[in-house]
């Protein structure tokens, strides 16, 4: 692979002389920041697997500015997904439909249908609107690992693989995009993510929550083992932390607390993701708290408190549990 001289910069023409060099780079969104690729070039989509070691059999997003884009990467818009991107777009909402030709095979694994975000951040609008054609981007992440939230984690995890990462700041969503398509009549939603199941359900009525729960590469869409830090993670109810039964052995505990509370466990570190227990605040938090606790030296296990299974609390919780899973 090539080696770059990485750059982080706030310059979205940088970045669009890359991508139309077939690079990929760096692109910040609402959500988590991705790793972007002209869509519509095969070659420069299989850099995307290459650098971030992913399996091709998972399916990258594709970011357009907004629904008269997407309009010609799709054969077909059904009602309730048009309702959506009309009243959520732009913003942390992704819409599987039938996919147009012009969408190469490799960026929807051989899947019939594409997904398609338009990314509120104006960067990264400023950055989709310089060019001509769509970005592929999955988060700008090794395979499995926890996804990044600032430029810095980015830098940190895919330094030297690509040349520029463009700077828009921390991300205000914090958790990746919810995933939505429609079957069989029915609007399903595949992944719970920054948008809250609520908010769809009040535009198109109730729909079916289709999260896979296994880790079958056959069944492409979530994975489960997934969100993961290096660490073993133990995700658990509100305060039923794992009974102290040998002091001596006990690991250093590193607490991720959604809101802070007293009796706790031993611990080397705590992190409150929200001191005024707003799930919005905690989902900004969640992943940079958990790249911390990973990387403490003075942490051996992480042990993180759920959040109210309520709004973002969904997705929250969900990132956790999957963090949680060891195969
Ligand atoms: O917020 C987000 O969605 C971020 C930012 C960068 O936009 N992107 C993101 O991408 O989270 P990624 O690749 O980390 O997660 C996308 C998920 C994957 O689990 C993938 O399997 C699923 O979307 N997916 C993508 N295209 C699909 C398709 N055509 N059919 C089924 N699932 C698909
Ligand atoms: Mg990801």
């Amino acid at each position: 692979m090539t080696h770059f001289d990485t750059k982080i910069g706030a310059d979205p023409a940088t970045a669009a002389q890359w991508l139309l060099e077939g690079e990929c780079v760096g692109m910040p969104t609402e959500t988590v920041y991705g790793l972007a690729a002209n869509a519509l070039n095969p070659a420069a989509v299989v850099r995307i697997f290459e650098i971030k070691d992913r399996p091709a059999f998972d399916p990258l997003i594709v970011h357009v500015t907004g629904i008269a884009q997407a309009e010609r990467y799709a054969t077909e818009f059904p009602e309730s997904l048009r309702r959506l991107a009309e009243r959520f777009w732009p913003g942390p909402l992704t819409i599987l439909v039938p996919k147009h030709d012009a969408i190469p095979d490799l960026v929807t694994s051989g899947l019939p249908r594409v997904a398609l975000r338009a990314p509120a951040h104006p960067v990264a609008q400023a950055l989709l609107r310089a060019l001509h054609f769509p970005l592929a981007a999955p988060s700008a992440n090794p395979f499995g690992y926890i996804s990044p939230t600032r430029a810095q984690h980015v830098y940190d995890q895919l330094q030297g693989k690509i040349p520029y990462i463009l700077d828009g700041g921390p991300c205000i969503v914090g958790v990746e995009s919810t995933i939505v398509g429609y079957e069989d009549g029915q609007t399903v939603v595949y992944r719970l993510g920054g948008l809250a199941l609520e908010k769809i359900e009040e535009v198109v009525g109730p729909v079916q929550v289709l999260l896979n729960q296994n880790s079958n590469p056959a069944a492409p869409g979530m994975l489960l083992a997934h969100y993961a830090p290096r660490k073993l993670l133990r995700a658990m109810a509100d305060g039923r932390w794992p009974a102290d039964e040998n002091q001596s052995v006990r690991p250093q505990i590193g607490l991720l607390l959604f809101q802070d509370r007293e009796n706790l466990p031993g611990h080397a570190r705590k992190i409150v993701l929200s001191a005024t227990g707003d799930l919005a605040e905690a989902a900004q938090n969640l992943f940079a708290a958990l790249r911390m606790l990973d990387q403490a030296e003075d942490v051996e296990e992480i042990w993180a408190e759920l959040s109210p299974e309520t709004g973002l609390g969904r997705a929250i919780n969900d990132r956790l549990r999957r963090a949680a899973v060891r195969e």
